[in-house]
């Protein structure tokens, strides 16, 4: 395998009608590649990777999947093994219970959670999966990212990461449903490809994590902010134009402010001598970026 895959043809494996489903030649190349002695599959869906290990002699394998009563928050790996994939739902892009099969789910991942949520029991289940790993053994976990009212979500990036990444490869995705729509507003860039970590447990005991930290900042509270940056900012919230003594009430409460007791002069200087900053006449200023 390479760091980027491409699949047009997603192969003859599993229900080709069940959606967010994946190419099989992905869980093929994996098994090929890690040769597992035990493969268990996770948010299983329409059957491709049952379909691959059976066309590839793997007749011990286990395939786990809501659809056929096995729920990822409540139920235990049901087997350790070597070798994990799981494909879960890219959070509630796809809903599945209720849509592709009967039954209304509360615990179904696609559906009734916001981001936060969804992250949270994401985690959950990752963690499980990784704790059923024997030492040595892996678990390739597949998802796209998610774009939704203007937002821009990289599920990877937000989930904790457990075990040690051995590998990050990007897949093209092909016949999205998103391919065959036309936006109203084109200056965003689709969504075009998936993501393939493979997680290794590389002790016994010990596991590695990682996890990001969400959070806003004001960059008022910024000491290290140059004064170009803090006046342009200043200039951008007086809508482009200001009087010197209006970007003084913007800058004065400004922690870079604070830390100089010349701040004002620094300000002066700054606007006289960049040229993003002109005069308007005496005493006005604008923003000038093109
Ligand atoms: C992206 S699909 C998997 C598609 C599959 N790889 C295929 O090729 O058909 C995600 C799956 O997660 C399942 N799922 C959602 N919540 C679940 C839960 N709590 N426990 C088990 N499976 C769940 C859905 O039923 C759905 O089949």
């Amino acid at each position: 395998m390479k760091s980027i895959l491409s699949y047009p043809d997603r192969g003859k494996w599993g229900n080709a009608k069940y959606r967010g489903n994946t190419s099989g030649h992905v869980i093929k190349d994996l098994l090929e590649h890690f040769k597992p002695q035990k493969f268990v599959e996770v948010f299983s869906g329409g059957g491709t990777g049952k379909d691959v290990a059976l066309d590839l002699g793997i007749t011990n394998s286990v395939h786990l999947d809501l659809n056929t009563g096995w729920d990822a928050l409540i139920d235990d790996i049901p087997t350790g093994s070597d070798f994990v994939f799981s494909h879960p739902p890219y959070w509630d892009i796809i809903s599945y219970s209720g849509s592709m099969y009967p039954g209304e789910h509360h615990h179904d991942l696609s559906k009734n959670m916001n981001y936060e949520e969804f992250i949270s029991k994401l985690d959950q289940v990752n963690s499980k999966i990784f704790t059923s790993l024997l030492n040595g053994g892996r678990h390739a976990f597949l998802v796209g990212d998610v774009r939704k009212k203007g937002k821009y979500y990289s599920i990877i990036k937000d989930m904790t990461w457990i075990g040690d990444c051995e590998a990050h490869l990007i897949k093209t995705q092909f016949n999205c449903v998103s391919d065959r729509k036309i936006y109203g507003n084109n200056s965003f860039i689709p969504i075009n490809h998936e993501h393939l970590l493979v997680f290794r447990k590389n002790k016994i005991w010990e596991v590695s994590i990682k996890f990001t930290r969400t959070g806003d900042f004001n960059l008022k509270d910024f000491a290290k902010i140059t004064w170009r940056d803090l006046i342009q900012n200043a200039l951008e919230s007086l809508n482009g134009q200001a009087t010197l003594k209006e970007i003084y009430r913007v800058i004065e409460g400004c922690r870079k402010a604070q830390n100089n007791p010349h701040w004002k002069e620094k300000v002066r200087q700054t606007l006289q001598l960049h040229d993003n900053f002109s005069p308007v006449e005496r005493g006005l200023w604008r923003l000038n970026i093109a």
